[in-house]
C-alpha cells in the first residue's frame, strides 16, 4: 500500500471535515452540510461519503475529491503540503518517501564512488593475505573467478587504515562515516582526547562482501569474521542514506537476468550461499541480510517474477521461524540475525502481491552451499519440490508427531485453520481444508464447529484511534472505486498509447474524453494529469517526461502501480476492453450517487435559485446515465462479434 493509501485509511473524512467547521448531518450512509467553499446559507449542498473517503459540493462549486483535495482547497496549499499535514495527523512517516534532490543525489553518488573505491582497497588486501585466500579457496571451495566476480575483499587489522588511505584521495572522515565504513566513538571519549580521531575502522580482520543494489550500484558491505572469537559473525554496514537492509536483496544485481530467464527467484539466507549457488550454476538466487524479509524486498523480486521459492535453513532461524510466526508477536520478528519467515505475513504478502510463494526445506542440517558441494543436482530437486506455504506449515507441524492422538490433531488444526481461513481464494481455502482433513484423517466437517474457523471479521479503519495498525489491503478491499481508479491509472501509466484509443472509443460512444475529473482521488488525478501531458508533448520520450514531472510525493504511488498492476500482462485487447468498461462503470457509479443526492437536495430545497440548478443537473445526469448504458451495450456486443 502506498503511503497515500495508508493516510487515507487512517483519517476519517467526517472528522476532518467537521473539524474544519462544517456541521455535518447524518443522511443515510452519508453526511450533508453547508459547503465551506462557497456562500450559501440555505441548502446543504455539501455531501461526504465516509466509505469512499470523498466529498462533493453539488452547489455552485460542483466539485469534489478526497481528503487531500479538501485540505488543499481549504487551506490553499498544494498536494505535497497537504500530504505532509495529513501524514502528520495520521501518524504516518513520510521520510522514506522524499525523493532525492539534485544536491542530495550528488552526495549519494559521492558515497557510492567511495564505496566502489573501497572494494578495490579491500580486494588488494585480500590478494595479499594468504591465509584468508586459502580459506576461501579450500574451505569454501570458491574459485578465483567467483572471488573476483563477487568482489570479495579483506579488511586488515587496525583502527585507522581507511582514514589514512582515503584522506590522501580527497575523501573526508565524514565521508567515510557517512558511507558506513568508520564507526564513531562515544562523545565523551573525544572530549578527553582532543586530537585523537573521532572514529575508527568498522571492519577489522574480516572478509568483506560488497553489497550492491539491484542496479549494481554500491550500497554497503557485509563482513564475515575470520577469527571465530570475533562477534558478531557477520557485521553489516549500518543503515546509511544509500544502504537500507530492508530494501536491498543481496545478489539481485547479478540474479536479475537469470531470474527472468527461469521465471523463478530463490531466496536463501546467507551471502556465502548466494555466492556458492551462483558458482554452481544456480544464478537466480538472492538473500536478505540477516533481517526479516520485507514487503519491499518481495516487491523488488516481483518486478521480475511472481514465482518465488524460499529455501530455508533447517535450523531454528529457518523453518521453525515459519512456525514461530504463527503465534509470535510481529515485533519479535524484526530482531537482528533471524529471518521473519512467518507464515501469516508471507501469505498476506503473497495474496497482495499476487505472487506464488513456496518453501523448499533443506535436509540434514546443511546450508545451501553445503548441499551443492555434495551434489549439484540435489539443489535442483529441492527447489522443484518446494511446497506452497500452507502445505509446508502443515507438514512441518505434523513431522514427528503422533497423528493418531486427538489432542495433537486439534493442536495442528488450531494453528493451520486460521491461515487457511485468511486466504482470499475460496478455491484455495477448500483445497487446503481438504488436505488438512486428509492429513489428520478426520472429516472435514469437524472443522466447521471449532472456534478457529470462525475467524473474527476484519476491522474497518475507524476514526476513534488514528494510530491503530491498518491492514494494508483494507482500503482497496473496502472500496471498489479506489481499486478501479487505481487500475485504470495503472494501465495508462504503463501503456500510455491506450489513452488515445480510449478517447476515440469514448467519443464513438458519444462520451467525453477521459479527464482528471473522472478520478475521485487526488493522487490519481495528479498522475493522470501528468500522463495526459506526457502523451501530448513530443519533446521528450514518455518515460522521461513522466519521471521528470512527477511530484516526488506521487512517485511513490506510481511506483506501486508499476509493481501492483502486473496482472495486465495478458493480451492488450483484453486490457483495453477492461479499461473502457471500468471507465464507464466509474462514471456510472459517480452519476448514480450524484442523482441520489440531487434528489435529496431537491426535496430539501423548497424554492429559490438552487432548485433550478439542481433540476438542470438531474436532467444532465440522467442523460449521461443513458449514454453510459448505451455505451456498455455497444461494448458487450462488440465483444461478442
Ligand atoms: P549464517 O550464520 O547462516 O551464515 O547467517 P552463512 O551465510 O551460512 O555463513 P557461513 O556459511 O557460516 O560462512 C546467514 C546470514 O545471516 C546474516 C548474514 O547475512 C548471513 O549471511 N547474519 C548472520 C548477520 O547479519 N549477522 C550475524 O551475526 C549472523
Ligand atoms: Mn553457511
Amino acid at each position: 500500500m502506498s503511503t497515500v493509501d495508508e493516510i487515507k485509511a487512517r483519517i476519517d473524512i467526517v472528522d476532518l471535515v467537521s473539524e474544519a467547521g462544517v456541521k455535518l448531518r447524518h443522511a443515510g450512509k452519508n453526511y450533508t452540510g453547508f459547503c465551506p467553499f462557497h456562500e450559501n446559507k440555505h441548502t446543504p449542498a455539501f455531501v461526504v461519503w465516509p466509505e469512499s473517503g470523498t466529498w462533493r459540493c453539488f452547489g455552485q462549486c460542483n466539485e469534489g475529491g478526497d481528503i487531500f483535495k479538501f485540505v488543499m482547497k481549504r487551506e490553499g496549499i498544494d498536494f505535497k503540503e497537504a500530504l505532509a499535514k495529513l501524514a502528520d495527523r495520521a501518524g504516518v512517516k513520510l521520510d522514506s518517501f522524499v525523493a532525492e534532490k539534485p544536491e542530495i543525489k550528488e552526495a549519494h553518488e559521492h558515497l557510492r564512488e567511495l564505496l566502489e573505491a573501497a572494494t578495490f582497497y579491500y580486494r588488494a588486501h585480500l590478494l595479499n593475505n594468504h591465509d584468508v585466500l586459502t580459506y576461501l579457496r579450500e574451505k569454501r571451495k570458491l574459485t578465483d573467478a567467483t572471488i573476483e566476480i563477487f568482489g570479495l575483499g579483506y579488511a586488515p587489522h587496525g583502527y585507522d587504515n581507511l582514514l589514512k588511505h582515503f584522506s590522501s584521495k580527497g575523501y573526508t572522515e565524514q565521508d567515510l562515516i557517512d558511507a558506513g565504513m568508520l564507526s564513531v566513538r562515544e562523545a565523551d571519549d573525544s572530549r578527553n582526547t582532543q586530537h585523537a580521531t573521532r572514529s575508527y575502522d568498522r571492519f577489522r580482520n574480516r572478509i568483506l562482501i560488497p553489497i550492491r543494489d539491484e542496479n549494481g550500484k554500491m550500497a554497503g558491505f557485509g563482513a564475515r569474521m575470520v577469527d571465530p572469537n570475533d562477534m558478531p559473525k557477520f557485521l553489516n554496514s549500518p543503515e546509511t542514506p544509500i544502504f537500507s537492509k530492508g530494501r536491498i536483496l543481496y545478489g539481485l544485481d547479478r540474479a536479475r537476468k537469470p531470474i527472468r530467464a527461469a521465471d523463478q527467484a530463490v531466496i536463501v539466507e546467507g551471502y556465502l550461499d548466494v555466492i556458492a549457488l551462483h558458482q554452481a550454476g544456480y544464478e537466480n538466487v538472492v538473500s536478505p541480510m540477516g533481517t526479516a524479509l520485507t514487503e519491499d524486498q518481495l516487491r523488488l523480486l516481483k518486478r521480475t517474477t511472481r514465482r518465488i521459492v524460499l529455501a530455508l535453513d533447517p535450523d531454528a532461524a529457518g523453518q521453525k521461524a515459519v512456525l514461530r510466526g504463527l503465534d509470535a508477536a510481529r515485533s519479535a520478528m524484526d530482531r537482528q540475525g533471524e529471518l521473519g519467515f512467518d507464515a501469516r505475513g508471507l501469505l498476506r504478502n503473497e495474496a497482495r502481491l499476487q505472487a506464488d510463494l513456496r518453501v523448499a526445506s533443506i535436509p540434514d542440517d546443511l546450508d545451501p552451499d553445503e548441499i551443492v558441494a555434495r551434489d549439484k543436482e540435489e539443489w535442483q530437486r529441492l527447489i522443484e519440490n518446494a511446497k506452497p506455504i500452507v502445505t509446508h506449515v502443515m507438514e512441518s507441524l505434523a513431522a514427528g508427531q503422533n497423528l493418531h492422538d486427538a489432542k495433537v490433531k486439534n493442536e495442528i488444526a488450531a494453528q493451520v485453520l486460521p491461515l487457511i481461513e485468511d486466504l482470499p481464494s475460496p478455491l484455495e481455502r477448500d483445497t487446503y481444508r481438504q488436505a488438512l482433513a486428509r492429513m489428520l484423517r478426520v472429516d472435514e466437517r469437524s472443522f466447521a464447529g471449532s472456534q478457529v474457523s470462525a475467524a473474527p471479521p476484519r476491522r474497518k479503519p475507524r476514526r476513534t484511534d488514528q494510530r491503530q495498525p491498518v491492514e494494508k489491503n483494507q482500503v482497496a478491499a473496502l472500496n471498489p472505486t479506489l481499486k478501479m481508479e487505481a487500475y485504470c491509472v495503472g494501465v495508462l501509466f504503463r501503456k500510455p498509447a491506450l489513452l488515445y484509443r480510449l478517447d476515440r472509443t469514448l467519443q464513438e460512444f458519444g462520451l467525453s474524453a477521459l479527464a482528471e475529473a473522472d478520478f475521485e482521488y487526488t493522487d490519481h488525478q495528479l498522475l493522470f494529469g501528468i500522463i495526459r501531458l506526457a502523451v501530448e508533448q513530443d519533446e521528450k520520450d514518455y518515460q522521461h517526461y513522466v519521471l521528470s514531472h512527477l511530484p516526488e510525493t506521487v512517485s511513490e504511488v506510481s511506483k506501486s502501480f508499476l509493481t501492483q498492476a502486473e496482472n495486465f500482462e495478458h493480451e492488450e485487447g483484453k486490457v483495453f476492453e477492461e479499461l473502457v468498461s471500468f471507465i464507464i462503470d466509474l462514471r456510472r457509479m459517480n452519476a448514480m450517487t450524484n442523482t441520489i443526492h440531487l434528489r435529496f437536495l431537491l426535496e430539501e430545497e423548497q424554492e429559490g435559485a438552487n432548485k433550478k440548478i439542481y433540476q438542470e443537473q438531474v436532467l444532465q445526469v440522467a442523460k449521461l446515465i443513458h449514454s453510459l448504458d448505451q455505451a456498455k451495450k455497444k461494448l458487450s456486443s462488440k465483444r461478442q462479434s
